[in-house]
């Protein structure tokens, strides 16, 4: 799926540390600077809502250095950082209603691991830190499309989290002279991504859904949007972010998303159409702290990252409903 270069440099030269590598965005991350013969790739990952198995058809590259640790852990954060060139975060609890059921877990992943894999970054003298933030920070605004000036309240737990990233990544950036990108995700999906537990995403759980003898819920009457994005164009974004030139002054968080939205309801039924399925989804109450719209803005991205997204929702369904249906069954 990686054969397209993003990055600018030779890869083949540099370190890279992926956080949170065995989840479904990290180890996307890992498959795109492994199959481009990045030098050396270290994970850090504490398999809290990732899998060994995400990475197991990886384990063939001696250049693969997978560290089991923890993010809340200087210590872990320091080892994993150690001659690092550069580094991609996405060790976090994600999930909105995670964080409502449990705010203090997510507040001490998200808020003091971040800080912890920062400092270890900034003492390791990376050359630049990308992390993940959300499309989650627009919170209660109601502009539209999402333009990463204008933010509004969060409407979550998690939400606090993330915002609470970009504002240390901001301080950090000016104190220690850091070069710091905060990437804001708009719904990302798929391969790896998982649908299981109770916290899993809607694409994910519909694939599962459509692929064995379960009912597909869908919360509130569907008509809801969002600017789903297919994980491949995130992926370009990262690699994009870690090369990009960028003056002082330049922006320091980007929207990562295709700027195109669909109703869940449409979703479903294209997902339907790809799977050949007859099946309906069963409609259930609206979820606290959800949004009702979701659209990026990603004219800044494509101005200062030159990221370009290739992939539309169509087409990246069908990738990753074959992937579910191919590969998923046997790879958990
Ligand atoms: N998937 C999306 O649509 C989306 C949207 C917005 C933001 N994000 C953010 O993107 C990042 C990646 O998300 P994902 O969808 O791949 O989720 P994921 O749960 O698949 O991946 C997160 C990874 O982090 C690891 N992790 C969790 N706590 C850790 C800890 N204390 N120490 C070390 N590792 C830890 C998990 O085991 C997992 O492998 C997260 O920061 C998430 O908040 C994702």
């Amino acid at each position: 799926m990686y054969k397209e270069a993003f990055h600018t440099q030779e890869i083949n030269k540099l370190n890279f540390l992926v956080t949170g590598g065995a989840g479904f965005i990290g180890s996307n991350l890992v498959e795109y600077l492994l199959t481009h013969q990045a030098a050396r790739v270290v994970v850090l990952d504490n398999y809290a809502t990732g899998f060994a198995a995400n990475l197991e058809s990886f384990k063939q590259y001696k250049n693969l250095e997978i560290i089991e640790g923890d993010i809340c852990s200087i210590e872990d954060c320091i080892k994993a950082c150690k001659n690092i060139d550069y580094v991609l975060h996405q060790a976090a609890l994600g999930s909105v209603p995670r964080s409502v059921e449990n705010p203090i877990a997510t507040n001490k992943v998200n808020v003091d691991g971040f800080l912890n894999i920062l400092v270890a970054a900034r003492d390791a003298k990376v050359k630049r830190f990308v992390y993940a933030s959300s499309s989650s920070v627009y919170g209660d605004s109601k502009t539209m499309p999402k333009v990463e000036s204008q933010i509004g309240k969060p409407l979550s737990p998690y939400a606090v989290t993330k915002l609470l990233n970009e504002l240390y990544a901001d301080v950090f950036s000016k104190t220690y002279q850091m070069e710091i990108i905060g990437l804001r995700y708009f719904n990302i999906f798929g391969p790896r991504q998982n649908p299981s537990g109770p916290y899993a995403a809607a694409i994910p759980l519909f694939m599962d859904a459509l692929l064995s003898d379960k009912n597909a819920y869908i919360n509130g009457d569907g008509e809801q949007t969002r600017d789903f994005t297919f994980v491949k164009n995130a992926v370009e974004a990262n690699i994009r972010a870690l090369f990009a030139t960028l003056k002082p002054g330049d922006p320091i968080v980007y929207n990562v998303a295709v700027s195109d939205r669909i109703s869940i309801n449409k979703l479903y039924n294209t997902l339907k159409t790809v799977s050949g399925s007859q099946k309906n989804a069963v409609h259930r109450g609206e979820r606290p702290g959800d949004i009702r719209d979701s659209l990026a803005d990603i004219s800044l991205a494509q101005r200062y990252l030159n990221y370009n997204p290739q992939i539309r929702v169509e087409e990246g369904l069908k990738i990753t409903f074959d992937w579910f249906k191919n590969e998923f069954y046997n790879h958990q």
